[in-house]
């Protein structure tokens, strides 16, 4: 896979686009279902696997409350992560692929699985995080968008600064072939450092299913199924391994 220049020569502007505290209602989310379900005793530090990782700002929110394995596709990705919460552990990995050979209480996979570009991908990286399950174990998931909800060339765009950086983001979202699973995410960074203006092009190959999709998929991994709402209204998976 080609990974997107935001994960790799541009990795340094993620903390800058999109900081740690801008994960916190996630993290609260799927803290309070994972708590919910898995009704750990007081003080019981549950193990957590964070599948596409990324720059580990989920799990800064995470400090802690969980022991924590994240494993990602970027090298410059997981040196950010690393960065920022040294004391979890940082894998290089592929989430269709990744075996560990070890068992968690709880999977997570958040803003990454839009990388899965088809139904086998997508069963693909359900198959990992059910491998590294402990029976009863619990796994989420959410759909940033499904084919129900999509909206066709819908763009937005925002600005963030930090000390001497100041980085503006243009996104596009565009599916040229309606019959197929993917989209295509379009950004433009327009990034000033001290004055002087570079002007950066990304695109981004998604994913795109229906519900149904999601729902069987799951099934098929071996999880039993239920599913609400994250915080955003994106649909949310919860599987859990059968004991
Ligand atoms: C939006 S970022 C995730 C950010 C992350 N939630 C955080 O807290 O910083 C998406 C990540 O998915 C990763 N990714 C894409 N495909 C992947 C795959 N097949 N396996 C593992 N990671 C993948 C990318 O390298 C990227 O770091």
């Amino acid at each position: 896979m080609n990974l997107p220049l935001l994960y790799t020569d541009l990795a340094w502007i993620w903390p800058i686009i999109s900081p740690p505290s801008e994960y916190r209602r996630e993290a609260s989310m799927f803290r309070r279902e994972i708590v919910r379900i898995l009704q750990p005793r007081p003080k019981q530090r549950l193990s957590l696997l964070h599948l596409g990782c990324g720059g580990g700002h989920l799990d800064w929110n995470y400090k802690k409350i969980f022991t924590l394995t994240g494993a990602d596709l970027s090298q410059p990705m997981l040196d950010l992560a690393h960065r920022l919460n040294p004391e979890f552990e940082y894998l290089l990995g592929d989430m269709r692929s990744l075996r560990l050979g070890r068992l968690y209480d709880a999977v997570v996979i958040a803003d990454s699985i839009d990388y899965m570009l088809d139904e086998a991908e997508l069963a693909a990286a359900f198959a990992t995080a059910y491998a590294h399950l402990r029976p009863g174990g619990v796994f989420l998931t959410y759909a940033e968008d499904t084919r129900e909800r999509f909206e066709q060339n819908a763009s937005h765009c925002f600005s963030e600064k930090q000390e001497n950086v100041e980085v503006s983001v243009f996104q596009n979202v565009f599916d040229p072939d309606l019959t197929d699973t993917t989209i295509e995410k379009t950004f433009v960074y327009l990034i000033r450092q001290d004055g002087e203006l570079s002007i950066h092009t990304d695109q981004h190959l998604c994913g795109l299913f229906p519900n149904s999709t999601w729902v069987e998929c799951l099934e098929g991994a071996g999880f039993r199924v239920q599913s609400s709402e994250n915080t955003y209204g994106d649909p949310l998976y919860i599987g859990i391994r059968p004991e």
